[in-house]
């Protein structure tokens, strides 16, 4: 048994995500998390959402409501839609905790001990008449270059060209409208990562096992002209993190805040405390996860996220953590992911492209998605969400391949002995030659998990129902029982187990239908299969079952259809 520490990227707080999001991160990290466990692992699942930033001051803005109340009120919402997809986080924390404020403020003051913090002065553009000052995207003006007026202050997004605040002619607060600005000079800390190059390097040079898809971002970062820069971890805004050497002021820096990509990642730690002290458990039990000095030495850590998460994972968090000189735990393996695309272009969450997670729950149960999703994960490339193929997908390998095996198998079996397993008959060659193909194909199974290919471990599942499929049409117990009723109850006996086989397998994947299966079995017992005779024995002739209620369904032309539709842009 090992100890494997998981987590996701965490979700900004501003909105409800959509299912690009959802399987770059947070679902296939459930797959594995839920793989380990029914492995025996101990596992540590955490996420969280991302509170900080002007985003989240933006959202709440624009919902009329006071920064902290919005995020309340939205990790609410999220918590609760993660339940919807039955996302197994041991823990779903927030980045605004106590937990993570005391943290953040203390890897702060670790970084300033040991040299690696610059007080930086900068001229900032300040606003009398919303008392603030303005990060540069708040201010807008006419554009010095093509004359566009509604240029903001990095960019002009009329001729692209990347501006300075002070290069707008008629400079205006985006917040309201006021021309009342000044230039002040301000203080900000940076982090000297430049200093930290030569340990980034060799620790990811030392990571020959990563996918090229995490590598590849991270060497480019360290190797590009402007790589691997010192980066500003602290900001003018009211919401965040107050600026402290651990628990100590910072002469200068009051009424600022931490920068909101420094304080994300460091709430992965803060998570598992926040788990402790919602179970009443002791700082060792989370700092054993955590802590090479205090039992994290055997910890596997396995993060997962999009690939535009990677630079921060790869070169700032690691930063952080060994700037601190302290033995936390570095990451162990980073599974990243391509963009999931949605019919034709981009899923947009500013246009209400695609299906946000709300929306899909609205019209399916979770395992449809999940599976679509996960035996779809955009690996290797970008991969794409169409309509047809959702529907081709589900219709196919959940309804025609699945569903249908446990439906003929139990009604079968209902119709000629009755709700229990059937007794008599003994298997045969048919029954081993399917043990010696499944016992391989689990072993396939298991390994593409090991490795996270989630792909490949979804068209191993497939293929293990497959084989069931095949072998339930070539034993044919609806004619063999015409002759030979216990060599039919033999067969029926052997694929009410594969049935329950079945729902031990693919749990990971579609843990709701996986314990309908189950529990319709009448079966507590869901060790992984080691080894197949004993598998196929777990349910004893005699043992009771129910017949189940499958719960997938074909989707039919008129619904993909007018899902196609609805789905189409303009979120209400
Ligand atoms: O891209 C995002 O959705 C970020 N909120 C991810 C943060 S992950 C980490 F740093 F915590
Ligand atoms: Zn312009």
């Amino acid at each position: 048994m090992a100890r494997i520490l998981i987590t996701s990227a965490i979700p900004y707080i501003n909105g409800i995500k959509h299912l690009g999001n959802l399987v770059g991160s947070q679902l296939p990290a459930d797959l594995y998390a839920r793989y380990c466990r029914a492995r025996g692992h101990e596992v540590m699942f955490l996420c969280a959402t991302d509170e900080h930033g002007t985003p989240a001051e933006l959202a709440a803005a624009k919902a009329g409501k006071p920064v902290a109340d919005y995020c309340a009120e939205m990790h609410e919402v999220q918590a609760e839609l993660a339940r919807g997809f039955r996302l197994s986080f041991d823990h779903f924390g927030r980045s605004s905790s106590p937990q993570n404020h005391r943290l953040t403020q203390y890897f702060a003051g670790r970084l300033a001990e040991n040299g690696l913090i610059e007080e930086v002065s900068e001229r900032q553009v300040y606003s009398n008449a919303d008392g603030r000052f303005l990060p540069d995207r708040y201010i807008e003006g006419t554009c010095p270059n093509c004359g566009y007026e509604k240029a903001r202050g990095d960019q002009c997004e009329n001729c692209t060209k990347q501006l300075d605040p002070t290069d707008l002619i008629d400079p205006r607060s985006a917040i309201s409208g006021s021309t009342d600005l000044e230039v002040r000079e301000t203080k900000h800390l940076y982090l000297k990562q430049r200093s930290l190059r030569g340990d980034l390097e060799a620790w990811i040079d030392s990571k020959t096992d990563w996918p090229v898809l995490t590598t590849s971002i991270a060497k480019k970062w360290l190797n590009d002209g402007d790589g691997l820069q010192d980066r500003g971890i602290t900001r003018d805004l009211s919401w965040g993190i107050p600026v402290k050497k651990g628990e100590a002021d910072w002469p200068g820096m009051e009424g600022k805040v931490f920068y909101v990509w420094f304080d994300a990642p460091i709430e992965y730690i803060a998570a598992s405390a926040e788990w402790a002290e919602k179970n009443g458990r002791p700082e060792a039990d989370w700092r054993r996860w955590w802590r090479l000095d205090e039992g994290a030495e055997d910890v596997r850590y396995v993060q997962f996220m999009g690939k535009d998460n990677v630079p921060f994972h790869t070169l700032s968090f690691p930063a952080t953590i060994m700037g601190s000189r302290d033995p936390w735990k570095l990451v162990d393996y980073i599974k990243s992911f391509n963009y999931l695309n949605y019919d034709g272009g981009q899923f947009s969450t500013s246009q209400g492209r695609g299906v946000f997670m709300d929306q899909a729950l609205s019209i399916l149960p979770a395992d449809y998605w999940r599976w679509w999703l996960l035996s779809h994960a955009p690996e290797s490339s970008d991969s794409e969400f169409t309509w047809e193929n959702f529907q081709a997908s589900v219709n196919k390998d959940l309804a025609d391949v699945l569903g249908n095996f446990v439906s003929r198998v139990t009604k079968f079996c209902r119709s000629k002995f009755g709700e229990v397993v059937p007794e008599g008959g003994a298997y045969g060659d048919r029954e081993q030659e399917l043990n010696d193909d499944l016992y391989i194909r689990i072993r396939a199974y298991d390994a593409h998990m090991e490795a996270m290919e989630i792909r490949k471990a979804a068209a191993e599942l497939r293929a293990i129902w497959v084989a069931g499929n095949e072998y339930l049409q070539s034993a044919a117990p609806w004619t063999v029982y015409k002759e030979d009723p216990d060599q039919a109850a033999a067969i029926i006996r052997f694929s009410l187990n594969l049935i329950r086989l079945y729902a031990v397998l693919s749990a990971p994947f579609i843990p709701d239908a996986a314990k309908a299966m189950m529990d319709a079995m009448g079966c507590e017992d869901d060790t992984w299969p080691a080894q197949m005779t004993h598998a196929m024995e777990r349910l004893a002739p005699g043992q009771a079952f129910t017949t189940p209620e499958m719960p997938f369904r074909k989707i039919s032309d008129e619904e993909r259809e007018e899902w196609q539709a609805r789905f189409a842009g303009q979120r209400g």
